[in-house]
């Protein structure tokens, strides 16, 4: 019988966004691209008649992705009122047998058995506000704590962040308001100018050491003229890496621009120095970039 007694939420993980309501889990749902990956890597990843944990289930959608072929799912969710919801949605999918749905925190949570997949979406673009490195970081050391042998295989896989130097108009209605924003990655962006290419800036494995700090100090070259006055931030999953196809199943989350303090005339053929350094999990604010230059 499942226990839904809440666990105690701080006023920092109420503020970065930790409790997603059920109203907003439909934009998550309808996402093709997110949705549509993690379907297609879990059916690569999850052996027939295997077990996986799933990490901030929401929902549920992704721990019935993996019911389609595990014979075991433990869905991991410490919003009650979301545990509820993906009870019952869970049950009319006809997955109710195959998926546990837990109240716990995720940093806590040990499988009553080894497993072969976890699972965890805990993303946000630029690894910012969510606790994705953190969860996964405490789940690998209780696992490691209570079992021996080879961890579970994650899905993601890994995720790579770039950085771009943009020019972006921010103009409205004839009001400058330089504000972060968020951009599809599929759509074209008007108001955007892109003065150079990403430049990749931090990657993780999340099988690997995972470091909570990411500190970058890099070039940024610039190929056309203009007002440098916004970064870009450019996070992509890899859901599963495929090497026999030389492929991987990726997820390219929403772009986030952020404007610069400090907005400079930059010409092509020039190269910036750039340092960016921030906590994995922090606020968007915590995202200082500064040149060097
Ligand atoms: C971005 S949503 C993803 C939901 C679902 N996996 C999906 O793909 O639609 C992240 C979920 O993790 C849950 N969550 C956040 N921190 C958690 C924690 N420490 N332990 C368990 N669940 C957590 C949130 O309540 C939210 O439902």
């Amino acid at each position: 019988m499942a226990d839904d007694r809440a666990v105690a939420v701080t006023k920092d993980e109420l503020e970065l966004g930790q409790y997603i309501p059920l109203h907003y889990h439909f934009n998550m749902l309808n996402d093709a691209y997110r949705t549509g990956a993690f379907e297609e890597a879990l059916a690569l990843v999850v052996p027939e008649g295997g077990r996986v944990v799933e990490l901030g289930g929401g929902t549920g959608i992704l721990s019935f992705f993996a019911a389609r072929k595990a014979r075991r799912v433990w869905c991991i969710e410490r919003n009650p009122e979301l545990a509820g919801a993906a009870r019952s949605l869970l049950r009319a999918n006809g997955a109710a047998d195959r998926v546990d749905v837990l109240v716990a925190d995720a940093r806590d949570f040990v499988p009553p058995e080894p497993v072969d997949v976890v699972v965890c979406e805990m993303l946000h673009v630029g690894l910012l506000r969510e606790k994705q490195v953190e969860v996964i970081d405490a789940f690998k050391a209780n696992y490691r704590a209570r079992f021996d042998g080879a961890l579970p295989r994650f899905v993601p896989e890994a995720t790579v962040q770039a950085v771009q130097p943009l020019q972006q108009d921010f103009a409205f209605h004839g009001y400058q308001a330089p504000v972060p924003l968020f951009q599809d990655p599929h759509s074209l962006q008007p108001r955007t100018t892109e003065l150079g290419q990403p430049q990749v800036y931090s990657s993780f494995l999340y099988e690997d050491f995972l470091h909570h700090e990411i500190a970058w100090r890099g070039a940024l070259p610039i190929e056309r003229d203009g007002t440098l006055n916004a970064l870009r931030i450019v996070t992509k999953n890899l859901l599963a890496i495929v090497p026999t196809q030389g492929r991987s199943i990726d997820w390219l989350m929403n772009y986030l621009v952020v404007p610069l303090e400090r907005p400079r005339e930059v010409h092509a053929g020039e190269t910036l120095e750039l340092s960016l350094v921030y906590r994995t999990g922090a606020p968007l604010s915590a995202l200082e970039p500064f040149f060097l230059d």
